[in-house]
């Protein structure tokens, strides 16, 4: 302990008029309605955090923000259960500057920070005092934080202000926030956040208004630390119903509720197949292109990526998927990474029942077949142990787990149960294992166990069918995987049949074709194409200059492959910025195939790494050898 530094005393010591306002503000609020976890929490390998001695159960951040100096300073208090009289409060904390903390009396504890792990981050542990029910800590972020990516004006579409965003997913919720980062440990929250004139701030929370210099919110719903987030920007507000709604820059903010309009139809599908939405509203924000990702579903307020925004709403299946997290990810929680796949291929399943439901059965079956021959590609290409759905993370940071597999691999489990027991008894499952564990974070054995009692067990014969524990605990696709089939893909791949051997391009019949067929096309063509092909696909069907960033970025790719210069500037436009690691990563990987587009990838990585985010930084750095030792 480190009680000793005089420094530290001071620090925390003159946070205590901090302390009283944070206090007073957090207690009165009552404790939700919603059933605590009493249950012991599971072993997190991914946090230093030991809940089952003392909890945290709600957290309160007053926090300023300053895009100047790139740092977000201020107070947490978190209130605390106690199991063990005895224990200390162990934190998980990442590149965080602790300036003090303080018990429920106001007056300073003796806290230490642990030695750092590269994936984990340091333990902070605190020494409480018997009466202690709260500590407060004061902290300053630093420029190691790796939740929060802080973009210039110019990356940004008006171009006029700072924007701010945090990602918490998988463990970056540290990196911003000290708190016992595991999913297994669910809170409430709530805080009060000062951000510079004409800035708006948002958080997974519902928005209490701007009052005393600072935006105010309050998160009544106990959740994973993973999604409390915050965006700070210029950012208007446009209602889609009058429970949903879309935040975004000014000047594109019309046309992003235009491709929203289906959200409240999306809603409504799900709540009929899985039961009442639970979080109230369903807003979205539109990030600037530097979003690491697709979506993140935030709680009540998703992030979404600009590229998603094609003009004609043949890219909001990532709608579907994100507001399907209300059910599979944030009311029911995978406990720790390993049960990653529980959040995403029920989601991904989920996803497409509502499409199914809002877009019709076509178009759910095209989104179907090009997940599974996505996953068959990958899967080609990956360590069999990573192909499991209970994949072992030990000794490895959450995001190595990240692939097709507990998206798709997770979506085809659910399809098979759904196909062997029928809609009708299988919805009814899904609707009441949601209700039943609502709230609450859950393993992937504990979920085993729920299934073979609840669904499984009702009826013998159909479950000799299904090798459960194949499904869950062992490597590659079980035989019983079902296929999806299309009838619109399936007319692509006439098409691409006839190609070259019958056909030139202008002769194929592609009328009325729609992304997912254009995508299915692209990832047909042959290997061996020469760069005159490449010229006459892009004469005949624009590709270079497709307003829709999903196709643009597989032509991209397929131009680095076969050396067609025409589309060099372009691939240097979009690597500049867009930060989505799913576009990204075939991009650059494709460029380090040969030496010379390895140079011309390292180049370009020189000048766009700074522009992205670390979720994307941490796989681009692997693909092109980038070492950040001594420097960033
Ligand atoms: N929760 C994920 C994003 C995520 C995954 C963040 C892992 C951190 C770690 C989100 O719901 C997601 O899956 N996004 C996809 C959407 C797609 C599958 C429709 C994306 O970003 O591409
Ligand atoms: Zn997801």
């Amino acid at each position: 302990m480190s009680h000793e530094n005089p420094m530290r005393l001071l620090a925390a010591s003159l946070v205590t008029c901090g302390v009283a306002l944070v206090g007073c503000q957090s207690s009165s609020h009552s404790r939700p309605a919603h059933a605590r976890e009493t249950a012991p929490i599971p072993m997190d390998a991914h946090s230093h955090a030991e809940p089952n001695r003392v909890r945290v159960e709600n957290v309160s951040l007053d926090l300023t923000v300053d895009p100047d100096t790139q740092v977000a300073t201020g107070l947490v208090e978190l209130e605390l259960a106690r199991i063990d009289d005895e224990a200390p409060l162990v934190l998980d904390s990442l590149a965080l500057e602790i300036d003090g903390v303080t018990g429920s009396d106001g007056t300073p504890r003796e806290y230490e920070l642990g030695p750092p792990d590269p994936n984990l981050g340091s333990a902070l542990t605190v020494r409480l005092a018997p009466q202690d029910h709260s500590v407060v800590v004061a902290y300053r972020t630093t420029r190691g934080c790796e939740a929060m990516q802080w973009l210039a004006p110019e990356q940004t579409a008006d171009g006029t202000d700072p924007f701010l965003f945090t990602q918490g997913e998988s463990i970056f919720t540290r990196s911003w926030i000290p708190l016992q980062d595991s999913p297994g440990v669910r809170v409430t929250y709530d805080a009060e956040i000062r951000v510079p004139a004409g800035l708006t701030a948002v958080m997974s929370a519902e928005q209490l208004g701007f009052e005393y210099g600072a935006w105010h919110f309050r998160m009544g719903r106990p959740i994973p630390s993973y999604l409390i987030a915050l965006a700070v920007g210029r950012l208007e507000f446009r209602p889609l119903s009058d429970r949903t709604g879309v935040w975004a820059e000014p000047s594109v903010v019309d046309a992003c509720a235009a491709e929203l309009e289906d959200t409240e139809a999306m809603v409504q599908s799900a709540e009929r197949l899985f039961g009442p939405y639970r979080w109230s509203r369903y807003d979205m924000l539109v990030l600037p292109p530097a979003f690491p990702f697709g979506g993140m579903e935030n709680p009540r307020l998703t992030f979404l990526t600009p590229t998603m925004f094609a003009g004609d709403k043949s890219l909001v299946g990532l709608i579907a998927h994100e507001l399907a997290h209300s059910w599979s990810g944030n009311l029911v929680t995978n406990a720790t990474w390993r049960d990653f796949w529980l959040n995403e291929g029920t989601t991904s399943y989920i996803e497409q029942r509502i499409m199914e439901e809002v877009y019709g059965k076509a178009r759910s079956d095209m989104e179907q077949l090009l997940g599974y021959e996505g996953l068959v590609r990958e899967m080609a290409g990956m360590d069999p142990r990573d192909t499991v759905l209970h994949i072992d993370l030990a000794g490895r940071h959450p995001d190595e787990g990240f692939s097709d597999v507990p998206y798709e691999k997770g979506a085809l489990f659910w399809r098979r149960l759904e196909q062997l027991f029928g809609r009708r008894t299988f919805d009814a499952f899904l609707h009441t294992y949601f209700d039943e564990h609502a709230f609450q974070s859950i393993t992937t054995p504990e979920f085993e166990a729920y299934l073979r009692k609840h669904l499984l067990d009702t009826d013998p014969q159909r479950a000799a069918r299904i090798d459960v524990k194949q499904w869950l605990y062992e490597p590659g696709l079980p035989a019983d995987a079902p296929v999806p089939t299309s009838s619109a893909l399936a007319r692509v791949d006439e098409a691409l049949k006839a190609l070259w051997l019958a056909k030139t391009p202008a002769e194929l019949d592609t009328q009325g074709w729609v992304t997912q067929q254009w995508l299915h096309f692209l990832e047909g063509l042959p290997a061996d194409m020469k760069v005159g092909q490449m010229a006459e696909l892009d004469r005949t069907f624009g590709f270079l200059q497709s307003g829709n960033d999903e196709i643009l970025a597989v032509w991209l790719r397929l131009a680095i492959a076969h050396g067609y210069a025409p589309a060099d500037a372009r691939l240097e436009q979009f690597l500049m910025t867009v930060g989505r690691r799913k576009f990204l990563q075939p991009l650059y990987t494709e460029l380090a195939k040969t030496e010379a587009g390895m140079q011309r990838a390292r180049e370009i990585y020189q000048r766009a790494r700074p522009r992205y985010h670390t979720v994307s930084t941490g796989t681009i750095d692997e693909i092109l050898h980038w070492s950040t030792k001594g420097s960033d």
